[in-house]
């Protein structure tokens, strides 16, 4: 019987537009795109949406330490996170920006719908504010001791020694870890959400009778449970300028929240879909929408996406979502991704050294439909890549190909061998694709290895390699070989939403049309197949080293960077020092006698200068963005002169130069030459 075709809205979080994508990201949108590929594989209607969340402090401070408006640096971590997940090969029908017209508009609409409801309140608070940056502080941006254990630098919100959480108020000798200084207590008027109002629909969304579908998975419902008995408390929606984001409509100077517009955002990029995929955005979001909506998401957000965002939905007039799906956190080899580890890995890290799908198909065969942590072992990663996809699943094509091209014009069989190992493979597509719905990707991923278990041992019987060296059994050898690939082929087509590109070279090498699920029912006999070409390729242990030592350079790289090592205007500014302190810096006019690169080290030059009177001195300066190393020879510069040498991994530097600038070309080190002499104080 047809199945019914289903219409289906699918999102994953949006991404923070203020840093790169990671492994840690990547569990939610490969799991995202293998769940919305198998969709489309059944031949339902599924849209897969996404965008850059755009707004926040944190993505205008990075702007303004980057000498950039907030624009240019979305733009730019927009194309960058594009490139990671085409790369990734995540497939979005839309991925968008939450600074759009279309999401101004929907926040705008959505804003007034609740504030016409009464759902909007107003009310004066206090809150931290940074005088000499002249801005309110988010928890984030405040520093200090904490008030449990005493932990120095500590952020407003939470202890990362003791794990005490607190109001920023409580910190001990409190700064803005914008400008150093003190934060003062400011008034200004918020708006608020009442989420309160929505308590009783929220019960019964989340906790549905026994018979109606589920919108949360069940441990989600017992963690909002404890959520509900601590109250539903109003959400503050608003910030006061300066603020990266949308105005309010009718207060000026006020904006949203970013976590007010990110949701909305989802929508915005479905709206934008529309119109250019003629779409009625309407007939997915109306209170009456027979379409299903899911949001697949981290468990570090599901207080906004299983209470603020439901409550917003209802409160405006919309449906609310089909279901929302958690995912726990990635862990590498056991712990916390690391970066002093290499552990903390960039997407375009890994895709310097390793194959995209290889981390699709471990991370499916870990993945279940529980908010469960999921942790990422590096050689249990290599062991399965090799046992699994290359040794069992590729191995099977590769066994049989060659005979096929060679001894039979690359023609499969009129008829096929084992036709009871052939049903069942076929048959396992029932299960396979209710693994597939429930997200319970690691049993498909069990179900398929098992059947390519099943099918080595049926080569091992059968030996084609033996077949072909007796003449008498060049049908039986025919018969065996096309068998083998037409389970290959079901194989190819059960790993699919994990392993797009692979099985499209699959679908090539078998000269068939682009596989859908239904196709588990045929068989490909008398059928002219390409010359088989290598599949997939081991994972090396050398390339997992490769690129953890990118991950760990990389840092140490940004460690030396100019840029940030000088005069980032939002750098904090570091703890009072007395004129005493200051006086034990020996700065003193040095000339440049010889100046070059550092093999290995693409920041740094090595300098030897001469302090007067014969002193030399070694420096390693991070200087080489800006300068020919010839062009400093025989130039003064500034250098602190006492300072303990310092063993770097290059060799022991003995001083250093001061330099100003925001870093690239634009760096300066030199003294003006008037006058100046090598060994004089400078004052
Ligand atoms: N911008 C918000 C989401 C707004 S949705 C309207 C945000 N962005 S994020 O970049 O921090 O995270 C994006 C998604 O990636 C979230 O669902 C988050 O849970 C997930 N992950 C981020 N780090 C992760 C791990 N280390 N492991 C697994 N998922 C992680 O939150
Ligand atoms: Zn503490």
């Amino acid at each position: 019987m047809p199945q019914q075709q289903r219409r289906i809205l699918v999102t994953s979080a949006l991404p923070y537009a203020n840093g790169p994508i990671h492994l840690g990201h990547l569990v939610e949108y490969i799991q995202t795109d293998i769940w919305v590929r198998f969709q489309k594989l059944q031949g339902h209607e599924c849209w897969y949406v996404c965008a850059d969340d755009a707004h926040g402090t944190p993505i205008m401070l990075r702007a303004q330490q980057e000498g950039i408006t907030p624009e240019e640096l979305i733009a730019r971590m927009h194309a960058e996170h594009r490139s990671d997940f085409s790369d990734f090969l995540v497939d979005f029908d839309n991925y968008y920006s939450t600074h759009s017209a279309e999401n101004r508009e929907l926040v705008a609409l959505i804003y007034q719908r609740l504030r016409d409801a009464g759902h909007i309140n107003r009310r004066t608070i206090q809150q931290a504010y940074d005088p000499v940056k002249k801005m309110f502080l988010p928890d984030r941006f405040i520093r200090g001791e904490c008030p449990r254990c005493g932990a120095k630098d500590q952020y407003g919100d939470s202890c990362e020694v003791c794990g005490a959480t607190y109001a920023p108020t409580e910190l001990k000798n409190a700064v803005s870890a914008l400008s150093g200084v003190p934060p003062v207590q400011k008034e200004s008027e918020h708006y608020f959400f009442k989420l309160g109002d929505f308590e009783n629909a929220l019960r019964a969304w989340l906790f549905p009778d026994i018979t109606a579908p589920r919108h949360v998975q069940a441990e989600v419902a017992n963690k909002l449970d404890e959520w509900f008995a601590a109250g539903l408390q109003d959400w503050d929606i608003s910030r006061d300028a300066p603020y990266f984001g949308f105005e309010i409509p009718d207060a000026p100077g006020k904006y949203f929240y970013v976590w007010l517009d990110a949701p909305i955002g989802y929508m915005a990029s479905f709206q934008n879909l529309c119109a250019r995929a003629g779409l009625k955005f309407a007939e997915f979001w109306d209170p009456d929408s027979r379409a299903e909506l899911y949001h697949f998401i981290g468990k570090d957000i599901l207080y906004f996406h299983a209470l603020f965002w439901p409550a917003m939905l209802e409160g405006s007039g919309f449906r609310k979502p089909s279901a929302v799906f958690a995912h726990g956190f990635l862990t590498v080899d056991g712990q916390k991704m690391s970066k002093s580890r290499g552990t903390f890995i960039n997407a375009r890290t890994y895709l310097n050294h390793l194959n995209p799908e290889y981390l699709r198909y471990y991370f499916a065969g870990k993945l279940g439909p529980h908010v469960e942590d999921i942790d990422l072992s590096l050689d249990d990663f290599t062991a399965r890549i090799n046992s699994n996809l290359v040794g069992k699943y590729v191995n099977i094509a590769a066994r049989s190909a060659g005979f096929i091209e060679k001894k039979f014009g690359g023609r499969l069989a009129p008829s096929l061998d084992n036709p009871a190992l052939l049903a069942d493979v076929q048959a396992a597509a029932g299960q396979i694709a209710a693994h597939y719905e429930s997200r319970e990707f690691a049993e498909a991923m069990r179900a398929i290895m098992a059947l390519a278990d099943r099918i080595n041992e049926y080569v091992d019987v059968t030996k084609p390699w033996v077949l072909a060296k007796d003449p008498a059994q060049t049908q039986r050898l025919h018969a065996v070989c096309s068998t083998n690939l037409n389970l290959f082929r079901l194989l190819s087509l059960y790993l699919k939403p994990v392993l797009p590109e692979l099985v499209a070279r699959v679908e090539r090498f078998l000269d068939i049309a682009p596989l859908h699920w239904s196709d588990a029912k045929t068989v490909l006999t008398s059928h002219r197949i390409n010359p088989y070409e290598h599949l997939a390729t081991r994972v090396e242990p050398k390339q997992i080293e490769a690129m953890l030592n990118e991950s760990k350079e990389s840092l140490k790289m940004n460690e030396i960077k100019p840029a940030e090592s000088t005069t980032s205007a939002a750098e904090p500014i570091k703890p009072e020092i007395s004129i005493d302190d200051f006086g034990k810096a020996d700065l003193r006019i040095a000339r440049i006698v010889t100046a070059g690169f550092v093999e290995g080290a693409d920041k740094l030059l090595q300098l030897t200068v001469d302090l007067g009177e014969g002193r030399t001195r070694n420096i390693f300066a991070g200087i080489r963005s800006a300068y020919d190393p010839k062009a400093l020879e025989g130039r003064l510069t500034v250098v602190v002169a006492n300072l303990t040498p310092r063993k770097m991994k290059f060799g022991v530097s003995e001083g250093m130069v001061l330099a100003a600038g925001p870093g690239g070309k634009d760096l300066w080190i030199l003294s003006p030459d008037a006058g100046a002499q090598p060994g004089m104080r400078v004052k």
